[in-house]
């Protein structure tokens, strides 16, 4: 597979590199600690572009590939997975989600203010007690004839706070199984909705995740994305191409974290040389860019079976599945090649240990991911 990557790629990620660079690195650690993200460099992110990449620019957004979206999300993640998360939920779960299946009414209502960046959104599927198995769905969307009420509880939700439009996945007919869910467009402020406490995280400290609480919350039935029982599958199929940025972020990751390590084993010195002429460390550092290389050729192809009109379920959950487990041993690597000095924040490698866990985790967990992968490949 050839993965040149066009003029105008080269660019985005080029312009994502050097956002990086100048704007998300300085303040990392004191963001990390102080669990805040400012909303200064949204706005700056979505003046890039960086947050309706794929959403077509007659809705607000760039109009550009998944190819360009990945390229953007590894480079962001390079250095701060706190923002690049911001950004994966918002293109890949709610902006793409409403692109694919939204009436033109809500399009130009929600779509074109999330892809512009105006607004940001939160996509609400997890609950206290339906994580992996999501059919069970314990919040109520109930049918009032023009409009639902809403019920529930949903957990763990990425820009829980800052979202101002939140795709909700309820249950409106318990009988019909995971054909009688809906997904729901609820905006903040509306009657009865009360935004939980913070999630105290172990990693992506800048990004606010929250519970979210639905008590009696009436929603127009024009807020409902697709067929009545269309939730479930809606979700599914958003999930997909979610886990293809995930991926992106983990890649984003483990690149960061080797590039750090190559940097410091060629500064430090031991035993009376650089640390990178020990094969100990040499050994790792070939063991982790060979790891990352596999793991981008997987993500990259996900991006292109989705560019491509094809299937990319398996691919993404494939790419999704390796890329975080390169990210997670790559930063633990990473710190131990960094010694001491990886247990200190300013180094940032425990930072991004720290937030490689959560891509095994989030969007379907690992054993989630060897799921959906067995499941294809054994169907035939
Ligand atoms: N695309 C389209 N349809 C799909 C699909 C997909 N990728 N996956 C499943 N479906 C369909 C099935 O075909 C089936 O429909 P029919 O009955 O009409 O054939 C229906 O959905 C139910 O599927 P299953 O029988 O396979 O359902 P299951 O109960 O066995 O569970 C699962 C499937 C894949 C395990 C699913 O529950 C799952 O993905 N769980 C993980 C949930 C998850 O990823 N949560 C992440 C939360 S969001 C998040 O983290 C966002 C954030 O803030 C960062």
């Amino acid at each position: 597979m050839d993965f040149s990557l066009s003029e105008e790629q080269l660019m985005i990620q080029q312009a994502a590199k050097d956002f990086a660079q100048n704007e998300l690195l300085p303040g990392i650690v004191e963001r990390d600690d102080a669990q805040k993200f400012p909303w200064e460099l949204v706005e700056k992110m979505a003046g890039l572009g960086f947050m309706g990449m794929m959403v077509d620019e007659k809705y607000g957004g760039s109009g550009l590939d998944t190819l360009s979206y990945v390229l953007a999300m590894e480079e962001l993640s390079k250095v701060d997975a706190s923002a690049s998360v911001m950004v994966s939920v918002n293109n890949s779960l709610v902006c793409w989600g409403l692109d694919a299946f939204g009436t033109e009414a809500q399009k130009e209502k929600y779509l074109t203010r999330l892809a512009s960046g105006e607004v940001i959104g939160a996509f609400c599927l997890s609950e206290p007690e339906a994580g992996s198995d999501a059919t069970s769905q314990k919040t109520t969307a109930i049918d009032k004839g023009d409009h639902y009420i809403l019920n529930g509880t949903k957990n763990w939700i990425t820009n829980g706070s800052s979202a101002e439009i939140y795709l909700v996945i309820a249950q409106t007919d318990t009988e019909k199984g995971h054909r009688g869910i809906n997904a729901l467009i609820v905006e903040k402020g509306m009657d009865g909705f009360e935004i939980g406490p913070k999630e105290n995280k172990l990693g992506i400290r800048g990004s606010d995740t929250h519970s979210l609480i639905f008590n009696d919350v009436k929603i127009p039935k024009e807020n409902r994305i697709g067929e009545d029982g269309f939730g479930f599958k809606f979700a599914m199929k958003t999930l997909s191409g979610g886990r293809i940025g995930i991926a992106a972020q983990a890649l984003g990751i483990a690149a960061g974290a080797y590039e750090l390590s190559k940097k410091y084993a060629k500064e430090r010195k031991a035993f009376g040389t650089e640390i990178a002429n020990h094969q100990a460390i040499a050994f790792k550092l070939a063991d982790m860019h060979t790891k990352i290389q596999a793991a981008r050729y997987l993500v990259y192809q996900a991006a292109c079976d989705k560019d491509a009109g094809k299937d990319y379920s398996l691919s993404g959950a494939m790419a999704k599945l390796y890329a975080s487990e390169v990210a997670m041993e790559t930063a633990v690597e990473a710190v131990q090649i960094h010694g001491g000095n990886g247990f200190v924040k300013e180094y940032h490698v425990e930072r991004l240990m720290r937030d490689a866990k959560i891509t095994q985790i989030y969007e379907g967990t690992s054993e989630i991911q060897k799921m959906v992968i067995s499941r294809s490949i054994l169907k035939d």
